[in-house]
């Protein structure tokens, strides 16, 4: 069965984004002309998604009402004959179906995908970590997507990532590779320095299958203190056969300053709305 439900944890603080995210959550940052929750939306809708589930902390309603249609502020842009505008809002509120599901506490990210088990149900989905932009071609959670429609099984987003950042990830021991796919043996979340069995990084897209909950409703907290997808993943591999994909194409950060900066600019520089401004503006930097 192909994946048609995307889930999207976003309950987090953003503390790597402080203090921007003080007030705002960090999925509303945007990069370009929209939030990062639409760049992560419209890729989960590229990889064939049809719903959205976003996991959002009790409280918080801001990325489903940017998901979502908005007649009032529609109705003035109408009245205004702002087209384009009105374009862009009705796009941005009718990609998916939205549906939220609420994590109460920030106990981690498996907890967080534990959450959305109700509203996903009995079968397979894709889930993606909004805190990378794709930029590749197919996107990178199509890759994964063809991955398992050809496999079956679990697929993660691998990266070969230096020795000295693996602890920052999970972390991928593999036994068998066919070009860019690996069978998993062994997952280990943030592995100390000088512990990590490989240098392959799981980066945050996921197709995942619905064994997937049992094995997080018994699994307890690990690295951080956090109940971690990694190692609920990692229960799985008893039972059956788990891939990674070392896709092709980049993953670029949003969630931090340096990062959402850097891809901002590489974006822009791409971007023929934008290429002049920040050409002139990096010229004149330079200068
Ligand atoms: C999460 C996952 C980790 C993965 C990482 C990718 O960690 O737990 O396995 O490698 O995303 O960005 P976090 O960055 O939330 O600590």
């Amino acid at each position: 069965m192909e994946p048609h439900i995307c889930v999207i944890p976003a309950a987090g603080l953003g503390t790597r984004f402080l203090p921007a995210t003080k007030a705002m959550p960090k999925e509303l940052i945007p990069v370009l002309d929209r939030p990062v929750i639409q760049w992560a939306v419209e890729e989960a809708v590229a990889a064939g998604a049809g719903e959205i589930v976003l996991v959002l902390a009790e409280g918080r309603n801001e990325l489903a009402e940017h998901l979502r249609p908005n007649p009032s502020l529609e109705r003035i842009l109408i009245e205004r004959g702002k087209h384009q505008e009105l374009e862009a809002v009705r796009r941005a509120g009718s990609l998916a179906r939205i549906t939220v599901a609420r994590q109460r506490e920030p106990r981690g990210l498996g907890d967080a995908v534990l959450c959305a088990a109700a509203a996903v149900g009995d079968q397979p989905f894709l889930c993606m970590l909004p805190d990378d932009l794709s930029i590749a071609d197919p996107p990178v959670l199509e890759q994964l997507r063809d991955a398992h429609r050809e496999l079956g099984t679990p697929v993660l987003a691998l990266m070969r990532v230096p020795n000295d950042q693996i602890s920052r990830y999970g972390c991928a021991d593999v036994v068998e590779t066919r070009g860019r796919l690996h069978r998993i043996r062994g997952l280990v979340e943030k592995p100390p320095a000088g512990e990590a069995k490989s240098d392959l990084a799981v980066m945050g897209r996921y197709v995942l299958t619905p064994d997937i909950f049992a094995a997080l409703r018994q699994t307890t907290p690990g690295a951080l203190g956090e109940i971690q997808l990694t190692d609920g993943l990692s229960a799985l591999l008893a039972k059956g056969d788990v891939w990674g994909v070392e896709f092709e194409g980049d993953l670029l950060d949003v969630g931090t300053p340096a990062g959402w900066l850097a891809t901002s600019i590489r974006l822009a520089r791409n971007d023929p709305r934008f290429r002049e401004a920040v050409s002139g503006a990096l010229a004149m930097a330079a200068a």
